[in-house]
């Protein structure tokens, strides 16, 4: 096992970054939270690209923990995502297989099917990212609190959402009231954090395998960190579009260029054309001149 320290969090750069992007600002928390608590099984419900799922496994694969990764989803989308074809989950599959076949699976069904493959009280972290219709997020985190461990931590994407039927911050404000042991983290759509047992010092990140922080310094450093993510995965996507606009701008330029030279083609066709049968005309007149 590699020796863990919050601030490598800091240095966290993923392997796997694809669009949509609601998840960047999360990525150094989903390295730390691997790193402080060291689940022996990680499970996420919702893994669609892969941006968040690929974070969890490449911090077990970096810090070579014995932990398991499981990724459900039908990888069909929903009525939030919309419906997506099965180019998503071949090129999640292949990312998978390539870099954490080892202690990762993808299991592509239902959260609901996916229940009996997991005993009770085994999963040590859970991550809810389906469907965030409050009817939903309420559904899969009761279904699944059977499977987690005395001290799981679960944590809950979209929290601050509150368009477009989203409905995980309502319920998320009653897990607040249910659970004393909780964090909002609220860059990147929002992220919750909860321990399901019964700390004694919530205000301790103990909860979150980090006694000697507290929950407030936890989340001012990864607001912190999120925001920075943020910044530089924006700044990338901004010259990616200028560079996209650059190039675009050259090719008019040469298509303009082309068809300006076309067009002095086609005069000087035209002109020759003219000349050609002023020529023929004039030898016509002449041959019919010299026979009258
Ligand atoms: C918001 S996306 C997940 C985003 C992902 N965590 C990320 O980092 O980008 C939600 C995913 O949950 C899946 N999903 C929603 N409800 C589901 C259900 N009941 N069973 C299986 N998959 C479901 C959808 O197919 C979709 O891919």
């Amino acid at each position: 096992m590699n020796p863990f320290s919050p601030l490598k969090a800091a240095a966290f750069r993923p392997l796997s970054l694809m669009s949509p992007n609601p998840w960047v600002g999360h990525l150094p928390f989903a390295y730390w939270v691997i790193g402080a608590t060291r689940p022996p099984i990680f499970v996420e419900l919702g893994t669609h690209t892969g941006n968040s799922y690929f974070a969890f496994c490449q911090s077990v694969k970096e810090l070579q923990l014995p932990t398991q990764c499981y990724a459900i989803d039908t990888w069909q989308g929903d009525s939030h995502t919309g419906q997506y074809d099965d180019n998503i989950f071949n090129a999640v599959n292949t990312h998978n297989q390539m870099y954490y076949g080892e202690f990762s699976h993808l299991l592509r069904m239902t959260f609901d099917d996916a229940l009996t493959q997991f005993d009770n009280s085994t999963i040590n972290l859970l991550h809810i990212d389906g469907l965030h219709t409050y009817e939903a997020v309420k559904h899969d985190f009761e279904t699944w609190l059977p499977k987690l461990a005395p001290n799981a931590i679960v944590l809950f994407h979209d929290i601050v959402i509150r368009d477009h039927g989203f409905g995980v911050w309502q319920f998320w404000e009653e897990l607040q009231t249910r659970y004393n042991a909780n964090l909002s983290f609220l860059h990147s759509k929002g992220l919750g954090v909860i321990c399901i047992g019964k700390p004694i010092n919530p205000n301790s990140a103990n909860w979150l395998g980090a006694p000697q922080l507290n929950i407030q310094e936890v989340y001012e450093y990864f607001t912190a960190l999120g925001d920075r993510q943020l910044e530089v995965f924006n700044l990338r996507q901004d010259e990616l579009k200028l560079r996209l606009n650059h190039e675009v701008s050259a090719l008019s330029k040469e298509l303009e260029d082309r068809d300006a030279e076309l067009s002095e083609l086609r005069q000087w066709i035209n002109s020759w054309k003219l000349l050609i049968a002023r020529g023929i005309k004039l030898f016509i007149n002449r041959l019919i001149g010299m026979n009258s």
